[in-house]
């Protein structure tokens, strides 16, 4: 029996599947995509004669297109947003899959996370500066409670997923320097993408001004700001 392929489309620019990938899209007989984050390039270019759109789909009924496919010789590809590994409620699926005894195959993608860095210009970690990149979510309808206070007091870079709505209640809660430097990326590596740069202080509401409501990421730490945040070269350059 076939195993399902995974994907990771990349977040939001059609180029930034891999190779691996771009080839099983190429090959699929059924698609799944996440409608609502996979750039619709990737979904038209895929030669798929079955294509379903994820959004507002039960896990069962998604898995049983999945295994009824599979079980009759065809290729599946279940397409995710940026990294599947993120966010991206795989484990249940495929605990699903492997009670029928299918087998998957996970293909990495490009967080938006590092879209993000990329598109703003900077490193998540920098020597001096902050060594590690904590990722969390603020509490909302899926979650009771969040950590973004506890973690805001480490002092270390914080990226947010899923807090676009909740933006306010997350720089109430973070206990950092007001003046710490945080940005909000809004559809990182899309042709809308907007970017705001500010501080714990002011970003929020310079986003809100921006008109930002939801896809966006959260930035916070001295990285934001590499030339004012003290860093020291690495060890790589000697
Ligand atoms: C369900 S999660 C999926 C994350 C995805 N697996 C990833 O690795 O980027 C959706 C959240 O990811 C973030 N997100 C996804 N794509 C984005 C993009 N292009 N730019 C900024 N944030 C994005 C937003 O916070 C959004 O609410």
């Amino acid at each position: 029996m076939k195993k399902i392929y995974i994907v990771g489309a990349g977040c939001g620019d059609p180029d930034l599947i891999t190779v691996k990938g771009k080839k099983l899209l190429e090959n699929a007989d059924v698609l799944i995509y996440a409608g609502s984050l996979v750039n619709p390039i990737l979904v038209e270019e895929c030669p798929a004669k079955e294509k379903y759109d994820s959004w507002g789909m039960k896990l069962e009924e998604m898995t049983n297109i999945m295994i009824d496919a599979v079980k009759n010789g065809k290729t599946v590809v279940r397409l995710h947003s940026g990294d599947p590994s993120l966010y991206g409620a795989i484990i249940e699926q495929v605990s699903l899959l492997e009670k029928e005894g299918i087998q998957s195959e996970r293909i990495p993608g490009v967080s938006s996370m590092f879209g993000a860095a990329a598109e703003l210009g900077i490193q998540l970690t920098l020597r001096g500066v902050s060594e590690s990149v904590i990722v969390t979510r603020p509490a909302g309808t899926t979650l009771k409670k969040d950590q973004i206070a506890e973690i805001s007091r480490l002092g270390q870079t914080m990226v947010i997923f899923l807090g676009t709505e909740h933006m306010e209640d997350i720089f109430e809660k973070v206990e950092c320097h007001p003046d710490t430097p945080a940005a909000v990326v809004y559809r990182a590596t899309w042709p809308d993408q907007k970017i705001i740069r500010g501080t714990v202080s002011d970003v929020a509401k310079k986003a809100r001004e921006a008109g930002i409501e939801k896809t966006a990421l959260i930035i916070i730490g001295n990285v934001v700001d590499a030339v004012n945040s003290g860093y020291v070269n690495s060890h790589l350059y000697g």
